[in-house]
């Protein structure tokens, strides 16, 4: 077996799908698919297994996909799916397939055939392709749905309402930050939407991708090293994966080996695996708060204590909040003392400076980055809900990126 068919970092893994049956995830969304008559609501942090959820638990053929991310305007949603349902928009009169026979009936034959000559469909109504989609049972799944805009939130939401109430499925995948406030603005919605939440992951939960994946290869890997990586995987399982398929291929392990042997990689081994990982993950989000808002001043340089050079406040900042670890949820008070240890005294930001500079990285967050907000300061406290921004700022060397005007 390949490595790449057992460890898959970004893609569906096959061999090392983890169900997490304590949580009944597949359980619960089987249910409310059994159902039926609701949009079934799906969220969950970034990354941390709803669309892989999705695809384990509707086959491909029994659905409609749209990528939440591919669409810009009403137009593309539709036609997304006018293009996965595979209507024909025009046809020569004597090739019929079975789709198109299918959508003659659904929808009637709507142009003159004459003889010989190239038929033209109109283009279908909405109505007609969700009545498509009932009738022939598939299931509408809107993947990153917080990607569409609120006004087109608005009108998918309003053209389903119907065809749901005679039975059409529809999935709605997104994360959690106020993703579905459109749909529980829409009054007829009520009790025709079931929410399911996918938890953060444990190390546990972790775990099972090492025990399931390494095996398969031939591999033994001691428990606390697997541990280990199930620290610094940050409750992600796409990290998990990765920091795996690192191992394996360390030792270039690229398929499975016979006889099965024991792999026991050192802590520095591991810390160069987090090292090269860091730098595939993260970065353009840190990137774009390093930076800052675009302003005309130049801002001031704060010299470093060692040395070194000098950051402006962003950068001081950022690398400050590294040095905690840097933890999901920490207090001003952290950030300072970390200036302070950075920092030469004279050029140690004040408190209001530092609540101005990280304001405006939530808004970068807020408006420049897509799906949830990376960060959040408020009270006093900054939250870093992404988990690549932490595994980044943790593993590489924020002094070792220039940030280009
Ligand atoms: N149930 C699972 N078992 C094993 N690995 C998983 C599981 N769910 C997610 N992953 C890993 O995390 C990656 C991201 O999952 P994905 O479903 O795309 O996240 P989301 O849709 O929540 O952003 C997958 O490509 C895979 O590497
Ligand atoms: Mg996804």
């Amino acid at each position: 077996m390949k490595l790449k068919a057992v460890f898959v970092a970004g893609g569906m893994p096959n061999v090392t799908y983890v169900d997490r049956n304590h949580l009944s995830l597949e359980k619960k969304f089987r249910t409310e698919l059994a159902e039926g008559y609701k949009i079934v609501a799906i969220t969950g942090p970034t990354k941390s297994g709803k669309t892989v959820l999705c695809r384990k638990v509707i086959p491909a053929a029994d659905c409609i996909w749209v990528d939440g991310g591919q669409v810009e305007n009403p137009d593309d949603f539709w036609t997304s799916i006018v293009r996965s349902l595979r209507i024909p928009t025009e046809e020569s009169e004597n090739i019929t397939g079975s789709a198109t026979f299918s959508w003659q009936a659904i929808i009637g034959i709507k142009s003159q055939i004459t003889a010989g000559s190239t038929v033209k469909y109109p283009a279908p109504t909405k109505k007609e392709i969700l009545t498509a989609m009932r009738s022939s049972e598939l299931t509408l799944v809107v993947d990153d749905f917080h990607y569409l805009s609120p006004a087109i939130q608005q009108e998918v939401v309003r053209s389903l309402k119907s065809e749901i109430f005679d039975g059409l499925t529809v999935v709605f995948i997104a994360v959690p930050h106020r993703a579905f406030d459109t749909i529980s603005a829409e009054p007829e919605m009520e009790g025709r939407y079931a929410h399911i939440t996918i938890p953060p992951w444990s190390i546990d939960d972790l775990l099972s991708i090492p025990a399931k994946g390494f095996p398969k290869l031939g591999m033994t890997v001691p428990d606390q090293i697997c541990r280990k990586m199930g620290v610094e995987a940050l409750q992600s399982p796409l990290l998990m994966q990765r920091f795996c398929g690192r191992v394996c291929t360390h030792y270039e392990i690229i398929e499975t080996i016979k006889p099965a042997r024991n792999f026991d990689p050192t802590d520095a081994i591991l810390e160069d695996i987090y090292k090269d990982v860091a730098k595939q993950f993260g970065f353009p989000t840190f990137e774009k708060l390093a930076k800052g808002p675009q302003s005309r001043s130049k801002r001031n340089p704060r010299r470093l204590k060692d040395g070194s050079g000098s950051l402006d406040i962003y950068q001081a900042i950022l690398m400050a909040v590294g040095k905690t670890g840097p933890k999901s949820k920490l207090h001003y008070d952290e950030i300072r003392d970390n200036l302070k240890d950075l920092l030469q005294e004279v050029d140690i930001p004040q408190k209001h400076e530092v609540s101005n500079a990280l304001g405006h990285m939530e808004s970068i967050a807020k408006e420049k980055i897509k799906g949830e907000p990376v960060i959040e300061w408020s009270s006093d406290y900054l939250y870093i809900t992404d988990p690549f921004l932490r595994f980044f700022m943790k593993w590489s060397n924020i002094k070792d990126f220039s940030f280009a005007e």
